[in-house]
């Protein structure tokens, strides 16, 4: 990890600038000079300093090299999966029905529920296996499959575990995910017990785990005085809230992200437009999941224009989970971002990397500039607008300095 390092022979470098928050960096004929683990140096190879031409080179083979992908939402861990449920909906069943009549979030519990810490474990390192192949190095991961104590406690266990085998991974507490069959009814009283019992309890249990709390803020779920209550008293134990918000229709989770000082606010579709201002006036990054509109075969994609003109910084993540977007591919979450949110490549690329990284207090991640950590990717493209271009293309990076 210490050793100087040059990566050269690159047909360029793409990188967004942290100094400069929309600004992506096509360097041709590039060079990345690493030390400790950490990039000391970019540029064109030609303006490498002096103090840089003996150490010892890294051959980019005449690729483009760029900061991995981070994804700030997902819901790594959950047991079984919901293919069935999955061709009700093309039959013509909505999300919604379903989960009202007891499947949806509630039959994947069923299944978390019966897993082993060791099956967790095994189904987490295969899907992050996945991620990596194509180009993600850091996973925001949630729990909230669990909806019961033990349930939830084991999906800690087992995030800690991937962590301790060496997956870059931020950790989110979320047991108000849905309301559990035991509580049917009673959404009140398992908010309190959610925020006066088990989050203290789960953060005892399993210290440094979680960095984040999160909350489902929707109609016939929780709503934006609930969402405050598990917020608030995940920031009493030093966790950083985020929220699924204005998924379905406008509740008013925007504006409580900005009120409780969130780091994002997750999906949006339906965001209002006081909460976009409020958002951007809050430094609140709004995570959009193109993925997940397209699985749930919804037209109307989260407003990322209008975000961007109201000032705000616009993360995109893959919400990868069994029901609502059944997807581990960054190349999709890119080609969406512009072709559906008529974001350009320059946008929806900073979305994945810097603005990813933003989102969860990452300034060591998603950019190639000093400081940075040095998890460099190459890709076997002619330009980076190929990977949107030839959007049928199943690219798959190799990591430049790692593995
Ligand atoms: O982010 N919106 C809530 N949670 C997930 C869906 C969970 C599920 O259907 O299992 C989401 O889309
Ligand atoms: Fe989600």
């Amino acid at each position: 990890m210490t050793s100087r390092r040059i990566l050269t022979r690159l047909a360029g470098a793409v990188t967004p600038d942290p100094a400069r928050p929309w600004a992506v960096d096509f360097i041709e004929d590039a060079a990345i000079a690493s030390e400790g683990g950490r990039i000391a140096w970019i540029g064109p190879r030609r303006e490498l300093p002096a103090a840089w031409r003996d150490a010892p080179e890294v051959d980019g083979g005449g690729r483009w090299a760029a900061p991995g992908f981070v994804d700030p939402h997902t819901h790594l861990l959950f047991g079984g999966d919901r293919s069935r449920e999955f061709n009700r909906r093309l039959h013509g069943e909505t999300y919604a029905q379903i989960a009202e009549g007891g499947g949806g979030i509630r039959e994947t519990v069923r299944a978390t529920r019966s897993a082993t810490v060791e099956e967790l474990v095994a189904l987490g390192e295969a899907r992050l296996a996945k991620y990596r192949a194509k180009g993600v190095v850091h996973l925001e991961v949630k729990t909230g499959y669990g909806l019961e104590l033990e349930a939830e406690s084991r999906l800690l266990e087992a995030y800690a575990a991937l962590r301790a085998r060496g997956w870059s991974l931020d950790v989110t507490l979320m047991p108000a995910h849905d309301i559990p069959a035991e509580y049917l009814g009673r959404p009140d009283a398992y908010i309190e017990d959610v925020a006066s019992a088990w989050q203290p309890e789960l953060v005892r249990r399993h210290p440094g785990v979680a960095r984040f709390c999160d909350v489902f803020v929707e109609r016939g779920v929780f709503t934006p005085e609930q969402g405050r209550r598990v917020l608030e008293s995940g920031k009493a134990l030093g966790l950083r809230p985020r929220i699924h918000a204005d998924e379905f229709c406008s509740t008013g989770g925007a504006e409580l992200a900005a009120e409780v000082g969130a780091a994002s606010a997750d999906h949006l579709m339906f965001a209002s437009e006081a909460g976009i201002r409020a958002m951007a006036a809050a430094g609140v990054v709004p995570t959009l999941l193109p993925a997940t509109t397209l699985f749930l075969g919804m037209k109307d994609y989260a407003p990322a224009r209008a975000m961007i003109q109201a000032g705000c910084r616009i993360a995109l993540a893959s919400d990868f989970n069994p029901g609502s977007c059944a997807c581990i591919d960054p190349l999709l979450v890119l080609r969406l971002g512009c072709l559906q949110m008529r974001l350009t490549f320059e946008e929806a690329f900073t979305a994945m990397t810097l603005h990813a990284a933003l989102s969860l207090d990452r300034p060591d991640l998603g950019h190639l500039h000093p400081g940075a950590q040095d998890r460099v990717l190459l890709w076997d493209v002619k330009h980076p607008l190929d990977l949107v271009y030839w959007m049928g293309e199943a690219y798959q990076p190799a990591p430049a300095f790692h593995g």
